[in-house]
């Protein structure tokens, strides 16, 4: 097929191979990677201000199921990792509740990548709430270069994903992760996220 032929097929996306070998994705002027992390709703409970940390659990979240998150950052080449990036996580309570009002910031850090972009942090399973998947909600933000990047984190097997109207292609799909034991034998997940060059506007 011609490529303008299927770039009106395409609507007004275009596809091309960089000379590093990822696919290159412009849609409407904006480019991305096909590596690139979706963007889920950033949500009305982020709170600015969360302090670094690894380690969100805290006394009273015995009953759950602890949670080790790891992943690496990557460049929008998908294979340079970004070092020192500093990422906000936070996620519901044991009751299915975001803190907005204490300065304990129960259940919300910032983490940073090391040297290798790799990240990891604990916590444990979040219970769902209000008809939502369980999820962790991730901001990556005021990176030279990149877009913001706003998502979510989901369990493979849970039934009310199909629900979400954020999962809606493939490409969201490397966003709901399964649970295995690590060496320490913890339940553990894998996330790596990759981030979109900022569009020329
Ligand atoms: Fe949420």
């Amino acid at each position: 097929m011609q490529r303008r032929k299927l770039i009106k097929v395409l609507g007004l996306s275009a596809f091309a191979v960089s000379s590093s070998g990822f696919t290159l994705l412009t849609t409407n002027g904006k480019t991305t990677t096909s590596c690139r992390t979706s963007q889920d709703m950033l949500g009305p409970f982020f709170k600015e201000g969360a302090p670094y940390r690894n380690d969100l659990r805290y006394e009273g979240n015995e009953e759950e199921i602890p949670l080790k998150v790891v992943g690496t950052l990557f460049s929008a080449d998908c294979v340079t990792p970004l070092s020192n990036v500093t990422i906000d996580i936070w996620h519901c309570d044991h009751r299915k509740e975001y803190d907005m009002e204490e300065d304990s910031y129960r259940c919300r850090g910032k983490i940073t990548t090391n040297q290798e972009g790799f990240y990891e942090f604990i916590t444990f399973v979040p219970p769902p709430y209000g008809g939502r998947p369980k999820h962790i909600h991730y901001l990556i933000k005021d990176v030279e270069g990149y877009e913001s990047l706003a998502t979510q984190l989901y369990f493979k097997g849970d039934k009310r994903i199909k629900a979400n109207n954020w999962i809606k292609f493939p490409w969201d799909e490397k966003r709901i992760l399964d649970v295995y034991k690590n060496e320490e034998n913890m339940s553990e997940v894998s996330l790596d996220i990759f981030l979109s060059p900022k569009s020329k506007r």
